[in-house]
């Protein structure tokens, strides 16, 4: 009995042994599959060859025409367009916390080089490690520039300024412009004309929406 029992104990040890061993290389077979299609997906993986479409390619490009969301305004027109954007504005009108937000997105964006007192004396210029000076949008040259040809500049940036269109949608643009306008207004430029309506102060909407008809008169 003891015999027999010593034998199958040594038998089952060996057994497990060398069931452990697995033959000594990588084991490949990922064993019983429960859900094989969650194991092996049925979609085309991006990137990879698909015979389903003419150019033979899974990754699809965007149907001609789609509009990216925040880009959905108007913005039509495109580099080197320069008399064109002289006259491009926008219908859109800005309340204090939107203005307060453009103001935000300049001094995040704008501020390094253009200065947070849009002076041209950014950080990034008074250090000296950006050779070109900003454009000083206090400046007499900058003060009457239409919001078309700054919209320009954020869009396609102007020679060593970069374009920042990627870092501010359509409406964030025009915050910013809204902004740099407002401020521009208050040292001796155009009257401001991008101020929203039926905000909260009556007396002053009054006074903006006159201004804002003879802004666009002016383009
Ligand atoms: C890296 C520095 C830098 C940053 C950041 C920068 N600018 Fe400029 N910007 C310049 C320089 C330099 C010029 C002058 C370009 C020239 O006239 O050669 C300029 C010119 C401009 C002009 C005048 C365009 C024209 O047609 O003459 C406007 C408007 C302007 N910037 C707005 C902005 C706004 C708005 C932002 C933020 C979204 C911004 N800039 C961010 C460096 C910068």
């Amino acid at each position: 009995m003891n015999n027999t029992k010593s034998i199958v104990v040594a038998s089952l040890m060996i057994g497990l042994g060398l069931a452990s061993c697995n033959s000594g290389s990588t084991r490949r077979n990922p064993g019983k599959i429960y859900a094989p299609d969650m194991t092996y997906s049925r979609a085309y993986d991006a990137y990879t060859a698909n015979p389903n479409f003419a150019d033979g390619q899974t990754s699809r490009k965007p149907i001609s025409g789609t509009v990216a969301v925040g880009h959905e305004l108007p913005d039509h027109m495109v580099e080197g367009d320069t008399n064109a954007y002289k006259s491009f504005t926008t219908d859109m009108r800005f309340n204090e916390a939107e203005l307060a937000e453009g103001k935000r997105l300049f001094n995040i964006y704008c501020g390094i080089c253009h200065g947070t007192n849009l002076d041209g004396q950014g950080p990034l210029y008074a250090s000296g490690k950006f050779a070109a000076m900003p454009a000083n949008l206090n400046d007499a040259k900058y003060l009457h520039m239409s919001a078309g040809t700054m919209y320009a500049a954020i869009k396609y940036g102007k020679n060593t300024m970069g374009s920042y269109a990627s870092q501010l949608d359509i409406k964030q643009r025009w915050m910013v412009i809204a902004y740099i306008k407002k401020v521009q207004s208050e040292n001796g430029g155009d009257a401001f004309a991008f101020g929203a309506t039926g905000t909260a102060t009556p007396a002053p909407v009054a006074d903006t929406a006159v201004a804002a008809t003879t802004e666009t008169a002016k383009h």
